[in-house]
């Protein structure tokens, strides 16, 4: 493997952020407080993303099953989502990173609405990093809303290639995530980007969300680049010397 490629970042990182609620647990606090210390470690991923060039980074804040939780806790995630867009958009904006949230807006707050439409075009031009949040997101939301959006804009049965319905996914601005990372120690996917992960690499790590930073992503980025992606194909056999 020639050394550009064995030094090879993922240019698609995506990450199921879970534990915060065990992380507070542990510390004997209100799982709040788990949810709001993950948001500053999303912010040092964000800037350990950019420092690697990685040029997309898409996370998981909160699945369409996450309204089963207390409304306490939806609440308190809402109000958080708010507080932290106005606490840190004019940072990340300088960063260079351009903020898209994907996922069912329908169902949040006006406010919330409002919010993300703000960091979104406050950020539209900028380009060293994308960040997607997915919020109110789920595969098969992801999935079913393509298939509507096909249907509208009368594409006939016999053009629906992968191809083409791809193009109405809510990341189609995007190439497919090289890596998946998920923390928390769970190994599933629950409901997240499940068209788009068809050959994507997956590392599970134990660290809950709250303690996930710079070491944690060079440790599961050194898992993928020990990875061998075939793709489905056959990786070719060295020539013999002298064949
Ligand atoms: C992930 O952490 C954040 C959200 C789902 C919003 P959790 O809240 O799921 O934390 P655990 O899994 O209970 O520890
Ligand atoms: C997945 O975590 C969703 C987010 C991290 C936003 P969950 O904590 O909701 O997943 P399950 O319930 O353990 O599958
Ligand atoms: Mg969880």
């Amino acid at each position: 493997m020639s050394e550009s490629i064995s030094k090879a970042v993922p240019r698609h990182v995506a990450i199921v952020m879970d534990g915060n609620g065990r992380w507070a647990k542990k510390r004997f606090l209100p799982r709040f407080f788990g949810h709001k210390q993950g948001v500053d470690a999303l912010v040092n991923v964000i800037q350990a993303c950019i420092d690697r060039e990685i040029e997309y980074l898409t996370v998981f804040a909160f699945s369409s099953e996450n309204w089963k939780r207390s409304s306490d806790e939806v609440s308190g995630l809402m109000g958080l989502v708010l507080a932290a867009v106005s606490r840190y958009l004019a940072r990340i904006g300088d960063m260079g990173v351009r903020i898209r949230i994907v996922g069912d807006r329908e169902a949040v707050s006006e406010k919330l609405r409002n919010a993300w439409n703000e960091a979104e075009t406050r950020t539209q031009d900028n380009k060293k990093l994308t960040l997607s949040v997915a919020f109110n997101y789920g595969g098969r939301w992801d999935i079913v809303q393509a298939c509507k959006a096909a249907m509208q804009a009368g594409v006939p049965p016999e053009q629906l290639t992968e191809a083409k319905l791809s193009e109405f996914t809510a990341m189609s601005y995007a190439p497919d995530p090289d890596l998946f990372i998920r923390t928390g120690g769970e190994v599933r996917i629950s409901n997240f980007l499940l068209w788009q992960v068809a050959y994507t690499e997956f590392v599970f790590s134990d660290c809950l969300w709250p303690e996930f930073g710079a070491k944690q992503l060079d440790a599961a980025i050194e898992a993928f680049r020990e990875r061998d992606r075939r793709f489905g194909g056959v990786k070719e056999a060295p020539a013999l010397a002298g064949s």
